[in-house]
């Protein structure tokens, strides 16, 4: 099996470590634990100092005295409920954890995609939703997100594309880098059209739950479609990425063909980290309420940043914590990134590693102090090319 790099991750490994400002991270800044646990200290009767030291005494004393087993082999029941009210209408046998949402799909294109099998995805994208299916064989057809149709896909265009041999429509919603976000209406047609074949579609998930506007939740495929495959995590919209815990949810038929494959590669996820991810799913609402502040916060900086800096523009996201900027100069996105790296200590990703050339991506769910700065040295590199 030959891979493709995973060119975001080639590019974070390489130089997060070297900058002084790093605006490049997907996640919603993250918790530490003791935020977590004053998050769910609030909305108590009793005053939030004392129910917090309750609450942190509960924390360590479970933690202390958690026998450190395999545990639930598919979760526990508590963290599936907190997965299962993320969707209208989910029963706790059709979820199953994994290593984040990258091992959730990675999971699920091993275990449903063969070399004689295609699948269309969207591009920009994230990356795995191609190279997998690619590495093993699969003919991937790539639909380009055009900036003129706010990114999102061209109905015709998918309709097209689909036949007997299309296993999976494999794509992120809210799609990573754009911040573009398929509604219902959409999701209705892609759902039509997947049905026509009898093809999967997998939604990554991993953004849901953000929206900037309007109701949080964009409706998820899994409450559209018998053959919608949901991934999620916990590192985005809940801001816990260390906890390296994600889930599939869909139907029982599927969630039964990944476990096959989940008990050759994850046996079971980390007891400490299904515990964590438990408190923080029963407290959901206010990790949300504090990730769309951040997010919001930034949008209207990167918005006033844009109108004072005419070089740069974008198509205003609608969820999630990741933008694109377009960048009116004739450079190679990569050579712009590097030399902002180099000049101005900046990281922010170059576009040519997303598929999405003359763009840059940049997360608006990082320090808002860390974005004001690294939006003021980017103009003043823009100033000195
Ligand atoms: C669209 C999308 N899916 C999945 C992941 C993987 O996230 P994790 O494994 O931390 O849940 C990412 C991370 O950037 C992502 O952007």
């Amino acid at each position: 099996m030959k891979i493709k790099d995973f060119a975001v991750e080639r590019w974070m490994d390489a130089y997060e470590n070297n900058c002084e400002i790093n605006i490049a991270e997907s996640c919603v800044d993250s918790l530490v634990l003791e935020d977590l646990i004053c998050i769910s200290s609030q909305n108590h009767h009793k005053s939030n100092e004392a129910v917090f030291q309750m609450k942190k005494k509960e924390f360590v004393d479970d933690l202390f005295n958690m026998k450190l087993t395999y545990g639930a082999i598919e979760g526990s029941d508590r963290f599936k409920k907190g997965i299962a009210s993320l969707y209208e209408n989910v029963e706790l046998n059709q979820i199953t954890v994994t290593h984040g949402a990258i091992g959730a799909n990675y999971l699920v294109l091993m275990s449903l995609i063969e070399p004689k099998d295609e699948v269309i995805t969207f591009l920009p994208t994230y990356q795995q939703h191609y190279s997998v299916p690619e590495s093993i064989g699969a003919k991937v057809h790539k639909i380009q997100l055009k900036a003129e149709n706010d990114f999102l896909p061209d109905m015709d265009e998918l309709k097209s594309l689909v036949n007997s041999k299309t296993k999976m429509i494999s794509f992120p919603n809210p799609n990573n880098p754009t911040g573009a976000s398929l509604d219902e209406e959409m999701l209705k047609k892609i759902v039509e059209t997947a049905r026509s074949v009898g093809a999967y579609i997998l939604s990554d998930e991993a953004y849901r739950g953000m929206n900037h506007e309007g109701k949080r939740f964009t409706t998820s495929i899994v409450d559209l479609y018998e053959k919608g495959i949901s991934t999620s995590s916990m590192s985005k919209t809940f801001a816990l990425a260390g906890l390296r815990t994600g889930w599939v949810c869909s139907s029982r038929d599927v969630i039964e063909e990944i476990n096959k494959l989940r008990d050759y590669n994850h046996i079971s996820c980390s007891m400490i980290d299904d515990y964590i991810a438990s408190i923080a799913l029963e407290n959901k609402d206010k990790i949300i309420d504090r990730s769309l502040d951040i997010i919001k916060a930034n949008v209207k900086i990167v918005d006033e940043w844009l109108s004072e800096n005419p070089g740069f523009s974008y198509v205003k996201p609608k969820a999630g914590p990741v933008i694109v900027l377009k960048f009116d100069l004739d450079m190679p996105s990569k050579e712009f990134c590097k030399r902002l790296l180099d000049e101005e200590g900046v990281l922010v990703i170059p576009g040519g590693t997303l598929d999405i050339e003359g763009h840059f991506r940049v997360g608006i769910g990082n320090n808002t102090n860390d974005l004001i700065e690294g939006l003021k040295r980017i103009s003043r590199f823009y100033k000195m090319i």
